[in-house]
């Protein structure tokens, strides 16, 4: 067996360090996750649910008994990568190891993928990963073929414990599901309706994570910002931010995907006030032309969505924006791709992420009539991202000579490189001449540095560390 994976539990009580105490069953597995960061945080629920059995996680497939991969169905060129992985752990003769799919391709095939793929026996969706346990007992007795794709509404989520990969930023789910209909979107199919979880376990579970070291927190929602506290108190987004920003040993507060229907003053009014909630927000625009966010039933016009962004810059304290597009949706017109590009102008994005449009199974757009040949999908999409990348390039330049706090993330092997990421959500490489080199072991890992911007690119900035 391979080495295995360094043991970082938490609890629902604390922190326990190390996995002591936990009991052995002297198998391994391992986890590969695709998709969007609430899918990497499902894995390391997984991880948690697993270790908590006594399995052992692994680096490598081939030290595994367990092999699953948590899967990704936003579009086909995600999907379709399951199918390749699943197509190397084809078995010769006897299969020897469990073969799981999890996520949202589980949800969205179901059964589906033991027909394509017969060496599988286990396919699971996000909402019943507590099951899992369960599930893999009843393969050992015996069960060739096992399902949890339960889209439970009462479902918690909660698991008893969890194994966070990152050990600077938490991820923390604060609402599973999607209610809105976006006519291009898997996501409503693959996690079911909006659940957002009580606020008094949220605010207890970042307790616990500043006990174990963490100081930022990244909350997750596909429509984070439509957060309502199902318990009496009530809370809104808004005021959620402000209370887990509030929890002693919290420095950094994120939050993604925010959804324009749904984004009040109040987010603003509570990164202008609370110096610890990040000033980024990933506000998604999807298009710039009203015929075409009216056809993926957005449920906002440009305008309305232009005057989203006039309230956020208004604030007193600069916020970075970012946003998702799609190119090519069934329909649009050169005319329409044009205002989205009339869009970027006048939003002046901070980055952001883009895609030709990928009809999906059972979204109402698969049968719109997919009237933007590929080839044209494909130039206006380089297109929109050369636009993009000028404008991130410009307001990057524009950052020269200041100063910002970064939490550092990474080194390199070279002498003095280090990495950190500003509130605003900047990746920020910089020289630090007076903390000895990182070879040197004299660790700004995790340390929050004031670093002052030399150099700029469209990605990333260049500094160095002042004192
Ligand atoms: N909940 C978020 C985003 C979820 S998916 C939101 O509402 O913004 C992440 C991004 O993938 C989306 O913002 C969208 O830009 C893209 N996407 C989703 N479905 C797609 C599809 N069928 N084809 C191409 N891109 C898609
Ligand atoms: Fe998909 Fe729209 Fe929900 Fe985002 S808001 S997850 S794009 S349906
Ligand atoms: Fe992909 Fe599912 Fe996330 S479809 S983007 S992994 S919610």
């Amino acid at each position: 067996m391979g080495s295995s994976i360094d043991i970082r539990l938490e609890t629902l009580t604390g922190p326990r360090a190390g996995g002591a105490g936990l009991p052995s069953n002297g198998k391994a597995f391992f986890i590969e996750t695709f998709g969007c960061q609430m899918n990497v945080h499902d894995s390391e629920k997984v991880a948690g649910v697993l270790l908590g059995r006594g399995y052992q996680q692994v680096h490598q497939p081939d030290d595994a008994d367990v092999v699953f991969f948590n899967t990704c169905s936003i579009r086909e060129k995600a999907a379709q990568k399951v199918f390749s992985r699943l197509g190397l752990l084809r078995p010769g003769q006897a299969p020897t190891k469990i073969i799981g799919v999890l996520g949202c391709v589980a949800q969205q095939e179901g059964e589906e993928i033991f027909e394509r793929a017969p060496w599988v026996s286990l396919v699971c969706g996000s909402a019943s990963y507590r099951k899992l346990p369960d599930l893999l007992a009843q393969i050992e007795s015996g069960n060739r073929r096992v399902m949890g794709l339960d889209l439970d509404v009462d479902e918690t989520f909660e698991t008893e414990l969890t194994r966070r990969d990152n050990p600077f930023r938490a991820y923390l789910t604060i609402i599973e599901g999607c209610d809105k209909a976006c006519t291009y979107c898997v996501v409503p199919l693959t996690r079911g309706p909006e659940r957002s979880r009580a606020s008094a376990v949220i605010l207890e579970e970042v307790r616990h994570l500043v006990d174990f070291g963490y100081s930022e927190i990244q909350l997750l929602g596909q429509t984070v910002n439509s957060y309502r506290d199902p318990s009496p108190r009530g809370m809104n987004f808004a005021e959620l931010l402000v209370a887990v920003a509030q929890v002693a040993g919290i420095r950094r507060v994120r939050f993604t995907t925010s959804h324009p229907r749904d984004f009040h003053p109040e987010i603003v009014q509570a990164i202008e006030a609370v110096p610890a909630v990040c000033n980024h927000v990933h506000l998604p625009v999807q298009s710039g032309s009203t015929r075409v966010l009216a056809a993926m039933q957005r449920t906002y016009t440009r305008e309305e969505y232009l005057d989203i962004i006039a309230m956020i810059r208004a604030s007193k304290r600069p916020i970075s924006i970012t946003s998702d597009i799609i190119v090519g949706f069934p329909g649009e017109t050169e005319a329409d791709f044009e205002e989205t590009l009339s869009l970027l102008d006048l939003v002046q994005y901070d980055g952001g992420f883009s895609f030709k449009f990928s009809p999906r199974p059972n979204t109402p757009a698969q049968h719109m009539e997919d009237s933007v040949p590929e080839e044209e999908k494909g130039r206006r999409l380089a297109v929109l991202q050369e636009k993009q990348r000028g404008i991130q390039l410009a307001r990057n330049e524009a950052l020269i000579g200041q100063t910002f706090e970064v939490l550092v993330d990474g080194c390199s092997s070279r002498v003095e490189q280090w990495a950190g990421r500003t509130s605003c959500h900047r990746v920020l490489n910089f020289t630090s001449p007076c903390a000895g080199s990182a070879s040197a072991g004299a660790s700004l890992l995790g340390q929050y540095v004031q670093v002052k911007v030399k150099r700029a690119g469209p990605n990333s900035l260049v500094g160095e560390r002042i004192t």
